[in-house]
């Protein structure tokens, strides 16, 4: 609390010869959070994330800014997680299958067919009625307030071994999946044999043949490189992912009101700013793996859909799960 509130006022420039003039870095008594994520530094998120500490950084004269450590170089989301919690480290991007874990409602945007695209997952996590409880929802058992995300555009299926067009050829494959109840019995409904694992841990698992498979968007295939060892990459579309920003609740209450108003305008322009990015970087990422190698397929869409259709009747089974699809579904 006491960082936070001496970096602003009439007596910044005081502090340093050259506060005056330089508009980022750290700036003695402002306070730098540190921020988790498992992407490169050329990941779209990355980049959103570096210009939102920047615009940040300015518009509150240094009193808040964000240090980005990509790469999990602080730890799998697993660990950013608790790092959260605990306050050891104050924000991470995580999936939405990782807060399935802490409380089964997010599992509803984690379905396939939950959203139809990047767009109508963006209203939808935009929109306090439909949202509101849901992302305060940690804050009291684990404090750690939910702020909206990022997509992970829409996932497909890549192998090692050669372009798959039905569920059936995917019987027998080790195709990893997020930790996730739901995400396992994705790949079942999916034809394979689920294998959760760490994101970071992916590559060496298809290299070594301990995986057949994984299951990711474009961007992340090209920016982890695993077009690299699982060339095969078909158009399975089974999903459109979501990432989320998090934030430790008491650093986020340490926040003036004003400097609150200006982080939450600051995070609805970086959420835009990804959304512009996407689809471009998606183009790129398809481009970039094809010249190293990678084959892209279409594959039996309608086979895929069907064997995808059980998992609303095993996973959606609480009034506020059904409520949450109902809210979710009602706007597409
Ligand atoms: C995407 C997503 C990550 C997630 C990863 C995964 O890259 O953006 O948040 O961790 O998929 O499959 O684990």
């Amino acid at each position: 609390l006491g960082l936070a509130a001496c970096g602003g006022g009439s007596g910044d420039g005081a502090a340093s010869p050259d506060a005056t003039e330089n508009g980022g870095g750290e700036a003695s008594g402002g306070k730098t959070m540190r921020l988790s994520l498992n992407q490169t530094e050329e990941h779209p998120s990355t980049i959103a994330l570096e210009s939102f500490n920047e615009r940040l950084a300015e518009a509150t004269e240094d009193r808040w800014s964000i240090d980005v450590y990509p790469n999990e170089t602080l730890g799998a989301q697993q660990e950013a997680l608790q790092m959260v919690s605990n306050g050891s480290v104050d924000m991470a991007i995580v999936s939405g299958t990782q807060l399935e874990n802490l409380n089964e409602d997010f599992l509803v945007f984690n379905m396939p067919l939950a959203f139809d695209s990047v767009d109508h997952q963006m209203s939808v996590i935009q929109d306090p009625e439909i949202v509101g409880d849901l992302f305060t929802s940690l804050e009291d058992s684990q404090s750690i307030t939910v702020l909206g995300g990022f997509t992970q555009g829409t996932r497909s299926v890549y192998n090692t071994e050669g372009p798959i067009e039905t569920p059936a050829d995917l019987a027998g494959k080790k195709l990893r999946v997020q930790e996730s109840d739901l995400h396992l019995a994705m790949a079942k409904a999916l034809g394979a044999e689920g294998t959760p694992m760490a994101y970071g841990e992916v590559y060496t698992g298809l290299q070594s043949g301990v995986l057949d498979a994984a299951e990711n968007n474009e961007v992340s295939y090209y920016t982890v490189k695993h077009f690299e060892v699982a060339p095969y990459f078909s158009r399975t579309n089974h999903l459109v992912g979501l990432d989320y920003l998090i934030i430790n609740t008491d650093v986020l209450a340490s926040m003036s009101e004003e400097d609150r108003a200006t982080f939450d305008e600051e995070w609805k322009a970086t959420m835009d700013e990804h959304v512009q990015m996407w689809n471009e970087k998606t183009d790129e990422a398809v481009a970039q793996a094809e010249a190293g190698g990678a084959q892209f397929n279409d594959v039996d869409t309608e086979a895929f859909a069907e064997a995808l259709a059980g998992l609303q009747d095993q996973f959606l089974t609480t009034d506020s799960q059904k409520a949450l699809w109902e809210a979710a579904r009602g706007g597409a």
